[in-house]
This record gives structure tokens, sequence and C-alpha cells, in this order.
């Protein structure tokens, strides 16, 4: 027959390997370096092969959970892309409408047909790689090429 003071010693014994065998462990986890919870480390554990096996790109539907972040709206995407005039307003009119450095004017056919004649190929060349004076692309450091080449065919569209 065990006494009430024996029975509460042995429950706090249990207790105290309980608590040495989790310090030890953690002690164990320290000296490997590896803090990842047992069952995750092996190569083959489903953790690992699904962070293997992600697609290397997601399809998000608008309105739906997408990795954390709702998909954007696609329309808004759209509609920041600029046109070339919006383009030409804000990077090329300061030199382009005023001749400034000697920038051939938007609408001055005169000194737009020599440059037109050199050909739609040079021209797109010079204004995304720049010449002379020109800055590359104009400054928009911005823009893509097809961009600044839109905004070359709005210029030379208004200058014949
Ligand atoms: C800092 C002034 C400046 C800005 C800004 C500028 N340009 Fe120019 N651009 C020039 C000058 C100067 C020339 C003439 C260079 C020469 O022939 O020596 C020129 C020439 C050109 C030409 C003719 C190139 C050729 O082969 O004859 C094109 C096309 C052109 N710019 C497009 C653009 C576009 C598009 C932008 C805006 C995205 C832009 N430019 C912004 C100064 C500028």
């Amino acid at each position: 027959m065990v006494n009430m003071k024996q029975l509460v010693a042995s429950a706090v014994m249990v207790v105290g390997v309980a608590l040495s065998g989790q310090a030890l462990a953690s002690k164990l986890a320290d000296q490997t370096g590896n803090a990842e919870p047992m069952g995750t480390r092996s190569i083959m554990s489903p953790t690992k092969i699904d962070a293997r096996t992600q697609p290397s790109a997601k399809v998000c539907v608008q309105g739906e959970e997408c990795g954390g972040a709702a998909a954007a709206p696609v329309v808004a995407a759209a509609a920041a892309a600029k046109s070339p005039e919006e383009i030409y307003n804000s990077s090329c009119m300061a030199c382009h409408a005023t001749g400034a450095a000697g920038a051939p004017k938007v609408g001055d056919a005169a000194a737009w047909a020599p440059r037109i004649a050199q050909g739609a190929d040079l021209l797109h060349k010079h204004a995304i790689g720049g010449l002379n004076m020109m800055p590359p692309k104009g400054t928009c450091a911005a823009c893509s090429d097809d961009e600044i080449m839109a905004v070359v065919d709005f210029m030379v569209s208004k200058s014949k």
C-alpha cells in the first residue's frame, strides 16, 4: 500500500523525467542545427516533396484566395499601361515639342523627312538606344522597347 507522500513523489519524478526528456530533445535539435520537427526532415517527407513539386507559376483567379494575396484585377493592370501619346507627353514632349537640344519637333515635316527616310527600324533603334543629345528611351527607363517604338510611330505619324 503506497502512502500519499510516496505517490506525490513518484508523480513529481515522472514529470521531471518528461521535462528533462524534452530538454534533451531540444538540446539535440540545437546540436544538429536542425530546427525542423521530426518527420519533416527527410527529403522524402510530404513537406519536402510538396516544396519541391510546386508549379513554377500559379494561375490566380480574381476574387479567389491566391497564395495569401487576392489576384489583382486584370483591368487595373491594363489601365496602368500608358498609351503612346501619354508617354510622349510625359517623356518626350519636353524636347520634341520645343526643339530643345536640337530635337526634331513633332509636326515639323521638314525636320522629320530625312529621319523618316532612314527607315522605321533605325528610328526605333535610336529612340531606344539614344543618339547624340537624344537620351536612351528619352529618359523613360520604365518604358519597354515596344512602348518606345509605339511612341516613335506616334511621333512620326504626326510629323509627315
Ligand atoms: C532631352 C531631350 C530629348 C528627350 C526627352 C527625347 N528626345 Fe528624342 N531626340 C532628341 C534630340 C536632340 C534628337 C536629335 C538627335 C540627333 O539627330 O543628333 C532626338 C531624336 C529623336 C528621334 C530621331 C532619331 C533618328 O534616328 O533620327 C526619335 C525617333 C526620337 N528622338 C524619339 C524620342 C522619344 C520616343 C522620346 C520619349 C520617349 C524622346 N525622343 C525624348 C532629344 C530628346
